[in-house]
């Protein structure tokens, strides 16, 4: 059956304290609502209905970036869960299949969990996901009842008795998609918050004679996020999710409590991460290279056998093919480095492609922005970049050529040639002598 997603983000997040909406906050790299996003691709929806109010046009942003095919529905009043899911009802109005319910502040359910909630649908008309809560605090708690879900009662009006209940409501509904709005539109805000809730209908459902179930989950998965130290706990929980799994992949790590991970980051097996390395989004590394301390990636890729740091910096569309090394101080940005090239020591190269081979000396900049646009340097394979050589772009250095130490490269070097672009030596014959007899001498007077 087609599933639809209703993915709730609407909420200011007030115990943020922050301009930015609360599902915009970041896990690993991705706003909690990619994360959520990303759960619910598990099940291959048909369609995704984002229901936005605070910052609607930064959540709408953030979420077509990850799937350009979303629709956007506003609530521009926060009345309750409810309400929220209410505002979806026009988009899917065509829509035949199941709708599920989804927070974008809970971003850790599984897609095996999801999987499970689908499975249950084919024989109950409802399904809600709950889970055994430590400290069930202010969740909503389930009722159940002959087998069956019964109702869910909110904190605010539950009952000292239904309190000591542990089983607690996630958020996550699923239900045939009409069934699901025919049951929102019964809905009222006769509650302690005045609030449409969603949890409402369940007790509205049983009352007509449909069934309802509920499947259970670990409680890390629904963890929901309202304040930074709950964003900073959710963000240590993946990070050792990810060091855990990245294990099992066979990535070696030398000190896995300082290496950070991005949502999306993919190491291939023997590769040796050593401590305090950063992965920002998108990186992806072949196997048995090795990351050496202190280094920060983003955006690149590492190919099979690469060396990378102690502290190098890997930037957006760095692309180090097999072999190559990039060491210390070194920053690499929008660049192609072929097989085998070596960048060692203290160096800038953006905006450039390397050729197999070549090696590019201590302190090399490439020079490649005037102020106003970015320009490209071309090198050619098996190069020999001189120590602290300004590449000044658009250049391009051919195959076999070399440069001279502490030049300024302004014109393009043929193949073959050595271009040497800097003052010429003069030594004058015993002129330091004489000079420091004279500044000794003026230091003597105590002038
Ligand atoms: C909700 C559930 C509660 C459950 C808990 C799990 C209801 C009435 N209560 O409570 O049973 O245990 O989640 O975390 O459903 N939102 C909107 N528009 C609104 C209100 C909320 O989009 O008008 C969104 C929020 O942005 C958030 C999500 O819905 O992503 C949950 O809202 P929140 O106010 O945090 O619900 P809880 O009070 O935590
Ligand atoms: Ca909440």
């Amino acid at each position: 059956m087609a599933t639809a997603l209703i993915i709730l983000g609407a909420g200011m997040g007030t115990r943020m304290n922050s301009d930015l909406p609360k599902v915009l906050h970041q896990i690993a790299g991705a706003p909690m609502l990619v994360h959520a996003m990303k759960s619910g691709a598990a099940l291959e929806p048909a369609r995704t209905v984002i229901v936005a109010g605070h910052g609607a046009d930064l959540v709408e942003k953030a979420a077509r970036a990850f799937d350009p095919d979303v629709t956007m529905a506003l609530q521009s009043e926060q009345l309750g869960t409810a309400h929220a899911v209410a505002q979806a009802k026009d988009a899917l109005v065509d829509f035949e299949g199941d709708a599920l319910v989804l927070y974008g502040d809970t971003p850790f359910i599984r897609p095996e969990t999801l999987a499970a909630m689908t499975a249950a649908r084919l024989t109950h008309d409802i399904v809600v996901l709950g889970f055994e809560a430590a400290d069930p605090g202010r969740y909503g708690r389930l009722i159940l009842k002959d087998d069956q879900l019964d109702r869910i009662v909110e904190f605010k009006d539950s009952s000292d008795e239904e309190r000591s209940l542990s089983l607690c409501n996630s958020g996550v509904i699923a239900a045939e998609s009409s069934t699901l709005f025919s049951l929102i539109d019964a809905v009222d805000n006769d509650n302690t918050a005045g609030e449409y809730y969603l949890t409402d209908i369940i007790g509205i459902a049983r009352a007509r004679g449909l069934t309802a179930t509920v499947v259970r989950c670990d409680e890390t998965e629904t963890l929901g996020i309202n304040s930074r130290a709950e964003l900073a706990s959710a963000e240590a929980l993946f990070q050792a999710k990810a060091r855990q799994a990245s294990q099992e992949d066979g990535v070696n790590l030398t000190a896995p409590e300082t290496v950070f991970f991005a949502h999306d980051t993919v190491i291939g097996r023997d590769t040796v991460v050593e401590p305090n390395v950063v992965f920002g989004p998108n990186v992806t590394i072949e196997s048995g290279t090795i990351i050496r301390a202190f280094s920060h990636l983003e955006g690149c890729h590492v190919s099979k056998g690469a060396v990378v740091g102690p502290y190098a910096r890997l930037r957006p569309g760095a692309e180090l093919a097999e072999n190559v090394k990039v060491g210390n101080f070194v920053e690499i940005k929008n660049a192609q480095v072929a097989a085998g090239a070596k960048v060692n020591h203290l160096s800038y190269i953006g905006d450039a492609t390397i050729g197999a081979r070549s090696n590019i000396g201590a302190g090399t900049i490439t020079c490649n922005y005037d102020g106003v646009f970015k320009h490209h340097t071309t090198i050619g394979e098996d190069a020999f970049i001189g120590s602290n050589t300004m590449l000044v772009a658009p250049v391009t250095v051919g195959n076999a050529a070399m440069t001279g130490s502490g030049s300024v490269v302004t014109r393009n070097v043929p193949a073959g040639d050595l271009a040497v672009a800097r003052a010429k030596q003069e030594n004058k014959t015993g002129f330091a002598v004489r000079l420091f007899e004279k500044l000794r001498a003026r230091k003597q007077k105590g002038s």
